[in-house]
């Protein structure tokens, strides 16, 4: 999500300009974060602090752009050196779209796994627009650009490429100088406040049948199941899963817990999804987790601790992409 702009227009800062009381940056963010993408990082000037308090507040890594006054490449430049390099693609969302709904992106997404070699556009009522998903072969030729250019001129040369996908035109619609800002009372993006989590049900307690009172208490606490699925995790698939934790003395015996039986893994949605699992959950060991708490009930000790949870919305995205695909969701 590319918010290094000087927003000369808008007299400064217009990702962080509130629309309903949300500011820019976080409302595209947001919607980012509830598609499938397997990360979302936010491209900021190197000097916004405030971008980056932000960043951090929602839940996402932020990423410097090299040089904030050349303009638009310096931001797409950044963002392609940032990616994984097991990355298909990435997608360039602005943060003056701020009505592209979580659906719109997805369609762009599902375009783009349709046929994964193609260049995805949006476009609006037959005009080509933002935002631009390119495949990981042009990334080379991205780094390349310069100054205000982004990626218009690839886009050209690569014309045979490009395929357009159709979104409404009332939520392509920028915000690019103050007379396009709506009246304060313009409806938010459906659900711009949800969030999703990931959660395994760890073997010990699939072992000790304890899915059913886990279950319910995610659901009592107002979180919503959108998808779910009984795996047996293999040591590759542990060991990938846990990979931030490979050199702790723990990881071994993490791996042959892990992989010692089937697990559920599920993703749950809600305002604050992360936040509010994570206090469901208790702390990591159950000696010191509070009364009630998922692990105070079911845990045995530190390790074979019943439940994970993912830390931020941004590992969210990741652990999320790492076992479901994007037709696994369901939306309720
Ligand atoms: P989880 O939330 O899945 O994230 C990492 C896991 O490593 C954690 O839960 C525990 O299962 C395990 N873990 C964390 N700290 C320790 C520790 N000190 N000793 C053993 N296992 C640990």
């Amino acid at each position: 999500m590319l918010a290094a702009g000087r927003g000369r227009r808008m007299g400064g800062a217009k990702h962080l300009r509130p629309l309903a009381g949300v500011p820019l940056a976080e409302r595209v963010v947001r919607a980012l974060l509830r598609t499938s993408a397997a990360r979302v990082r936010l491209v900021l000037a190197p000097d916004d602090a405030a971008g980056r308090a932000l960043a951090t507040r929602i839940g996402v890594a932020a990423l410097a752009a090299e040089d904030p006054d050349e303009g638009r490449a310096a931001s797409v430049r950044a963002a392609v050196r940032a990616a994984a390099s097991d990355s298909r693609g990435a997608l360039f969302a602005l943060a003056d779209q701020p009505f592209l709904e979580p659906d719109d992106f997805e369609r762009l997404f599902d375009a783009f796994r349709a046929e994964p070699g193609a260049i995805v556009r949006a476009e609006y009522g037959g005009e080509p627009g933002s935002p631009v998903l390119f495949p990981a072969d042009c990334f080379a030729e991205l780094l390349l650009l310069r100054g205000r250019e982004g990626g218009r001129s690839l886009v050209e040369r690569r014309r045979e490429r490009v395929r357009l996908v159709s979104l409404p035109p009332e939520h392509g619609r920028d915000l690019d100088a103050p007379e396009d800002w709506p009246a304060e009372s313009a409806p938010l993006p459906s659900a711009a406040h949800m969030e999703r989590t990931f959660s395994i049900v760890k073997p010990d307690a699939v072992r000790g049948r304890k899915l059913g009172a886990i279950l319910e208490a995610i659901e009592a606490s107002g979180l919503t199941i959108v998808a779910t699925k009984m795996v047996q995790l293999d040591q590759p698939k542990a060991e990938g899963f846990y990979a931030v934790h490979k050199e702790r003395p723990f990881f071994k015996d993490l791996v042959k817990f892990m992989t010692s039986g089937p697990v559920l893994v599920s993703v749950l949605e809600g305002d604050d999804a992360v936040a509010r699992y994570r206090k469901l959950m208790g702390a990591t060991d159950p000696a010191k987790a509070d009364a009630g708490t998922l692990r105070k009930r079911f845990a045995t000790n530190i390790e074979q601790n019943a439940v994970h949870g993912s830390d931020s919305p941004d590992n969210a995205q990741t652990e999320i992409a790492y076992f479901f695909s994007a037709t696994e969701l369901v939306k309720r």
